[in-house]
């Protein structure tokens, strides 16, 4: 009989988790307290820009970001062809711009070091930039283009990994409400929700997002994971309005097959708040306006928000828990689940089936932060 693994959390990550472990032939099952990608799944803007958002050095971080990034492709074309969906894939390309000459010389360096890991990134600077992306605005100095950089459309990547599931077999609960119990013993794990008759498995992935942190409890670990609001808007746009994914020091704006221009995000600490304040949006409505002069005539056409899991660290934490052999974290993601998604199914995946590469996985372990228990 094959083992049964249960993925706490249906955002992206549970959902790929159960994708690869329907795949290598374990008995899956998703429990998700509200509805599959509801929180900052469902909510990011979908850019897989490991260079734009690893600006200082290759850390191993940076180096997990990229390995993922090369998964995209196939892990890609294995929800397609399992859902028969699209996932609004846009190989755009992306520019990080700059207004003063002064930002060029650590701009160099960055190009430098990104050429080194792979990157085709350049500098454009003045015609070859109004070329290349015409609404920028004309005082803006230099950029650096990185044509490997592209985005996904968050929400369908979310429908096609349900359906690639479905179509697989796995179990999917949403709507579990609370949980009330992790119990582990010598046969498995056994879970109690408020929506949900009791239910057990042989192991479970927990990939319970900005909400890990109450799991402590039950774990036996430290687990520093807290929510960082997230506050987006969108403007109506056709394909051309904006063709790169454009990051500058103030805002981040991606244009969506769907017919939007998506600008996040705000980073700021609102508990589990994840409504939106005109503060907050008003910031990204004046960087607009500034960086992309042909916003500043329109009007956003959405506002919404998200609760990113960040760590004490910055890293997320994907790996065994120690002394509970029946469970493996992989929460923590930050800025970077969309990305991270297809190397979190494998890593957690290769520990299910007892393997996997311990140089790239031990900086991740979940059991880091042990230290901090007794203070
Ligand atoms: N990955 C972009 C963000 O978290 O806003």
């Amino acid at each position: 009989m094959p083992q049964s693994v249960m993925m706490l959390g249906g955002g992206i990550i549970g959902l790929s988790c159960a994708m690869e472990a329907a795949l290598r032939g374990y008995e899956v099952s998703v429990v998700e307290s509200g509805t599959f990608g509801g929180q900052a799944s469902g909510a990011a803007a979908g850019m897989l820009a490991p260079y734009s958002e690893n600006t200082d050095q290759p850390d191993a971080f940076f180096r997990l970001c990229l390995q993922s990034l090369n998964l995209y492709e196939p892990w890609i074309k294995k929800v397609e062809e399992l859902s028969g969906m699209t996932t609004d894939w846009i190989r755009s390309g992306s520019l990080n711009v700059y207004r003063h000459e002064a930002d060029l010389l650590p701009l160099q360096s960055r190009i430098r070091w990104h050429n080194a890991w792979g990157a085709k990134a350049e500098l454009v600077e003045g015609e070859a930039l109004r070329n290349l992306e015409p609404g920028l605005s004309h005082d803006i100095a230099a950029a650096l283009y990185c044509p490997e950089e592209s985005h996904i459309y968050a929400p369908s990547l979310v429908a096609a990994l349900e359906t690639a599931c479905r179509k697989l077999g796995v179990k999917l609960w949403d709507q579990a409400g609370e949980l009330t119990e992790l119990a582990f013993h010598e046969s498995g794990v056994t879970v109690g929700l408020t929506g949900l008759p009791q239910i057990s498995a042989d192991r479970i992935v927990i990939c319970t997002g900005a909400w890990s942190g109450a799991l402590a409890r039950w774990l036996d670990i430290s687990i520093p994971i807290h929510p960082i609001r997230g506050q987006i808007c969108s403007y109506e746009s056709v394909p051309d309005d904006l063709r790169h994914m454009i990051f500058s020091s103030q805002a981040y704006w991606v244009n969506k097959p769907v017919g939007r221009i998506v600008c996040g995000a705000s980073e700021d600490v609102a508990g589990f708040n994840s409504s939106v304040t005109d503060r907050g949006i008003q910031r990204l409505i004046r960087a607009s306006e500034r960086w992309l002069p042909r916003l500043a005539d329109k009007e956003t056409a959405h506002r919404w928000a998200g609760l990113r899991p960040a760590t004490m660290d910055g890293m997320p934490l994907i790996g065994s828990v120690e002394g509970k052999p029946s469970a493996i974290m992989a929460a923590g993601h930050y800025r970077n689940g969309i990305l991270l998604s297809p190397v979190t199914a494998m890593l957690a995946c290769d520990l299910l089936d007892g393997r996997g590469d311990t140089s790239l996985i031990a900086p991740f372990s979940p059991n880091r932060f042990t230290a901090l228990r007794a203070v």
